[in-house]
């Protein structure tokens, strides 16, 4: 099932919530900032197990005291214009967090921010039909997916585009 949901990913009780990190895996502002401060300085020190991550690739992590019992920290592509691929890297940024997902063992709940439409400024139209695309993709894979927005308007694009999507399917 896949549900979309307006709010904070930080307060969701789901299994794992997916940061949308930076390939240093610091921190930063956004959502990360968001998550790195409900979790606490833990997660942090996790992290640095890890020397990076490349850009459409994630990691995984505990979510100490967030709600969610993992993090999956996934870097999305900066948007350039549309002329380095940066469609195929936004998609393959969420099959590489569900593939994460998948392979810890434990994740049947999983919310995904918009990755790469803040600081990133990926268009939102387009980011919105790849990450439901995706998620459509592994919907029988999990019990909930949660598209987690922070805006009402773009909370609206992603219902408009689910309801297109499952109507074309
Ligand atoms: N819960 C859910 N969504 C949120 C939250 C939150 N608490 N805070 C922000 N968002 C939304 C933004 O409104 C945006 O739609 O997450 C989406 C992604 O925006 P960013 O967090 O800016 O992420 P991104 O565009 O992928 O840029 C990543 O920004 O914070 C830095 O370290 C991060 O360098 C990385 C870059």
């Amino acid at each position: 099932m896949i549900e979309i949901i307006q709010g904070d990913i930080t307060t969701l009780h789901v299994d794992a919530i997916v940061n949308a990190a930076n390939g240093a895996l610091r921190g930063g502002g956004g959502v990360d900032g968001a998550i790195h401060r409900a979790a606490g300085p833990g997660l942090l020190q996790e992290l640095k197990r890890f020397p990076g991550c490349p850009t459409g690739d994630a990691v995984i992590t505990r979510g100490y005291n967030l709600p969610a019992k993992h993090v999956i920290h996934a870097v999305g592509p900066i948007w350039y214009g549309g002329t380095r691929m940066e469609d195929q890297l936004l998609a393959k940024t969420y099959h590489k967090s569900f593939l994460r997902a998948t392979e810890s063992g434990d994740i049947r709940s999983i919310a995904f921010p918009a990755i790469s439409t803040g600081a990133y400024r990926f268009p939102k139209r387009e980011a919105t039909m790849i990450a439901l695309t995706a998620m459509l993709e592994h919907e029988k894979e999990f019990d909930r997916i949660v598209a987690c927005v922070f805006d009402e308007e773009l909370a609206a694009l992603y219902r408009g585009t689910l309801d297109f999507l499952r109507r074309r399917l």
